[in-house]
């Protein structure tokens, strides 16, 4: 009875102590992973002896990071960017950081991770020449451990950014450590970098088999006997499977560990419900754990059919997305994990379910996103191979370099559920040559090193079987961007074959203008490489009746995808107007006019077209505004998933109008007098919406709103505020543009400011923006403090308007 009675306390004591030392494991890693990017110095233009550890960096301005010193610039025609490029300086950039590691690290192993530098970075670790990294868009890492001090010696790591040579992008690409860096502090005995990679081979409502497939080098001088355990949590953070293995790894070397576990019941990872799992390793050695890593993951099956198009774990449905360039409207290239949720937030409230990282692989922490928030993500490796696009791109870097950085992008990303479909590369020129066969095959091959479980697709213009990107047979999804007046001739022009449109509309807005008649339709430029005269204050109209000739209108494209079940999804150019690309026009515009949301994040028109067709919440828009000239003839449009809509215009019915299917808006031409519009929508003959919008008087008030009005004090979280120039009754000053200066008090300060206008020359850096049709934005970014923070808008012969919000 006795050793019963103690068997069963030393086992409950064992099991205790065993889930404490899980769960401290859980909560504390072993492996030391710092945030690098504060504290940094820099320094515009080339530097003599700046790699050296002796050099006076005293004068250098300090900074944290990410950072992008063109967003900081001024817009220049002649800026060697072009307005391609966002007519803003390049240029050379040098930043040093001096850091200390403690004596009692000494032994471990020290490596720095650079998530992404634009571009042609160089560094140095004390002195010792590290390498360069032509890519801007690729993650790596260096291994700093044997020029390393640890104790009282410092440490300086130097790093030169050279994006002189320009033109080298066809968009914005922002110059400098523009994304996250990292130190990373491990055991001799470690999980190689990217070493952890998850598959679920098999997935059933019932049950999923997890594989982690787990790297472990040993760069001590010995060998090694090591246990790899690795637990699956579920999404509360219980345990679900655990197993362990023992190896003995040589000096030297790397062992690879294959360990797998059958989840019961499991919850599947889909868009409206992207549950994540997670993978967390330890090694073991001697008893203690040495290193550990932790990998999320989601369990999903998904698949692309010839004839029935794309479903996720069994349920049919369409690909909704839209292409997205990674610049952040006026916070530039310098990724902010806030600033991106903001725009997904945004996407995903019109129904938007996948994004393609045109043309480069993402940000880390927008996969991570997606990942969280549930969208699917078109993962992309280039837009260019080895024939150039612009004189200094890519192209003069791929012979050495793009088998590295394809690797290291499969390495990096193929644990994301998010990830769906590799793209080797964006209207590649050699599509028309023989050379598009053999290295389509090649980076194919390459993807398939590292993973096959997606399906590799290229973003072709030309679509025709004889294209030989197509004809080379390594794509398992047949891409192709516009060309939508061939979808229904796909079957026949690709029999068996499956496909996406990689890329769609290409129609191009201003939020808030509007050109009548609203179905008389511009196609603009008329040749692609020659800007367009197009209206003379540099502006798109809103209605959907512009658009480039190689696209076409939102709604002539969506009709078709909705229209074949076997076309798996598009991707609309674009989500987010961009900077650069100005497209129809040329200087003095400078960013994208392809946004169905302006570069401000402010909605246009077309956004509601999406909303409407793509969620299931009603929605019911009217536009344009309601200033107009008494007696113009004036379309009213709605975007609406009602029935039908009768409009009023000062109580007066201007009939009602019935989603046919044969078109996506509804339309009234009317004769313009001042007042109230006001639009009922019905379904099922209730009324479930009216919408209203007024004719505005003089501005009278700015409106404040703020995104969020509580802030993580972490110095990195932002609030975003939206001012609207309003009348007396509150209603929005259709052309307003007031100039509002900005003053802050409390713990932030103003990360950028911005209005939509794809013209203004303002800065993004700044304490003041004209209102553009209206509104403006500011955004604020905590300074790392706890406490208020109080804006101030002024402008003038208007009140001041306030707004408050908290760091905590
Ligand atoms: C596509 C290209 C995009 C963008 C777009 C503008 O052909 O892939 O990068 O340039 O045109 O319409």
């Amino acid at each position: 009875m006795k050793t019963t009675y103690t068997f069963f306390l030393l086992a409950s004591m064992l099991f205790l102590l065993s889930s404490c030392e899980q769960s401290r494991s859980q909560l504390q890693p072993i492996r030391e992973v710092q945030d690098f990017d504060n504290a940094w110095k820099f320094q515009l233009g080339d530097t003599i002896g700046a790699n050296e550890i002796a050099f006076d960096d005293s004068n250098w301005r300090t900074l944290n990071l990410p950072h992008d010193w063109s967003i900081e610039g001024k817009f220049g025609k002649n800026n060697p960017a072009g307005v391609g490029g966002g007519a803003l300086p390049g240029g050379i950039g040098w930043y040093r950081k001096t850091f200390s590691l403690s004596k009692k690290d000494a032994g471990k192993m020290v490596y720095i991770d650079f998530d992404g530098i634009y571009h042609n970075s160089e560094i140095w670790i004390n002195g010792h020449y590290l390498g360069k990294r032509p890519n801007g868009y690729i993650s790596f890492q260096y291994d700093l451990t044997p020029y390393v001090h640890f104790g009282d010696s410092t440490n300086l790591i130097a790093v030169k950014v050279d994006n002189s040579n320009q033109p080298n992008s066809r968009w914005y690409s922002g110059s400098g450590i523009y994304r996250n860096v990292r130190l990373e502090l491990t055991s001799p005995v470690h999980i190689s970098h990217w070493g952890t990679h998850i598959t679920t081979p098999e997935v059933s409502n019932e049950n999923a088999l997890v594989q982690v497939t787990t790297q472990v080098t040993n760069d001590s001088k010995e060998s090694k006997k090591i246990t790899l355990q690795t637990t699956i949590y579920n999404k509360n953070g219980t345990a679900v499977g655990e197993t362990n293995n023992q190896k003995e790894i040589a000096a030297g070397e790397t062992a690879s560990f294959e360990q797998q576990f059958h989840v019961q019941q499991p919850e599947l990872w889909s868009i409206d419900s992207p549950t994540l799992y997670k993978s967390v390793s330890q090694v073991v050695s001697d008893n203690k754990t040495i290193d550990d890593k932790t990998v999320p993951f989601g369990i999903r099956y998904f698949k692309f059919d010839v004839n029935k198009g794309f479903s996720l774990n069994g349920v049919s449905m369409k690909i909704n997305g839209v292409c997205m360039h990674h610049d952040l409207g006026c916070l530039g290239a310098a990724i902010n994990t806030r600033a991106i949720q903001r725009q997904l937030e945004i996407l995903k409230d019109a129904g938007v379910n996948a994004i393609r990282t045109s043309h480069n692989p993402p940000a880390p922490e927008l996969l991570n996103l997606c990942d969280k928030m549930g969208f699917i993500v078109m993962d992309e490796a280039f837009d260019m191979w080895k024939k150039a696009k612009t004189k200094y791109d890519y192209s003069l870097d791929w012979d050495k370099w793009h088998k590295q950085d394809l690797t290291d992008q499969i390495l990096r990303d193929r644990n994301h559920p998010s990830v769906m479909i590799w793209s080797i590369g964006n209207e590649i020129l050699e599509q028309w040559d023989s050379t598009g066969t053999s290295i389509a095959r090649e980076l194919a091959d390459i993807v398939h090193q590292y993973d096959t479980t997606r399906p590799i697709t290229s973003a072709c213009n030309d679509p025709q079987p004889s294209n030989s990107i197509i004809k080379s047979g390594a794509l398992d999804l047949i891409g192709y961007n516009y060309h939508h007046q061939l979808y229904a001739s796909f079957p026949d022009s690709f029999p068996g074959q499956k496909f996406i449109a990689t890329e769609t509309v290409s129609a191009l807005q201003t939020r808030g203008s509007y050109d009548m008649p609203s179905d008389s339709i511009r196609l603009w430029p008329k040749r692609w490489d020659l800007p367009e005269k197009g209206n003379p204050d540099y502006t798109c109209s809103s209605y959907d009746n512009c658009h480039a000739p190689w696209g076409s209108t939102h709604e002539e494209t969506l009709k078709l995808i909705e229209k074949y079940g076997f076309l798996s999804g598009q991707f609309i150019w674009t989500g987010f107007d961009y900077l650069g690309e100005p497209t129809p026009y040329t200087w003095p515009a400078r960013s994208s006019y392809f946004g169905i949301v302006d570069l401000a994040g402010f909605p246009k028109d077309a956004y509601y077209l999406y909303q409407s067709e793509w969620t299931n919440k009603p929605v019911l828009h009217i536009f344009p505004h309601w200033n107009w000239k008494k007696g113009q003839t004036i379309d009213v449009w709605a975007y609406t998933n009602c029935d039908e809509v009768e409009l009023f215009l000062n109580g007066k019915s201007m009939g009602v109008r019935k989603k046919t299917g044969d078109k996506l808006h509804l339309m009234w031409r009317l004769t313009y007098e001042p007042g109230i519009l006001k639009a009922v929508g019905k379904k099922d003959g209730k009324v479930i919406l009216t919408k209203e919008i007024q004719t505005a008087g003089a501005p009278a008030k700015l409106q404040l709103s703020v995104d969020r009005p509580l802030i993580h004090a972490d110095g990195k979280d932002l609030a975003f505020v939206t001012v609207n120039v309003v009348d007396q009754n509150g209603t929005l000053v259709p052309h307003a543009d007031n100039l509002v200066h900005f003053n802050v008090s409390g713990d932030a300060f103003v990360a950028g400011v911005d209005n939509g206008s794809q013209i203004s020359h303002e800065p993004f850096k700044a304490n003041y923006r004209h209102a553009f049709n209206g509104k403006c934005l500011v955004v604020l970014q905590s300074d790392g403090k706890t406490g208020n923070i109080e804006l101030t808008a002024s402008a003038d012969g208007l009140p001041d308007a306030k707004a408050t919000l908290t760091a905590q």
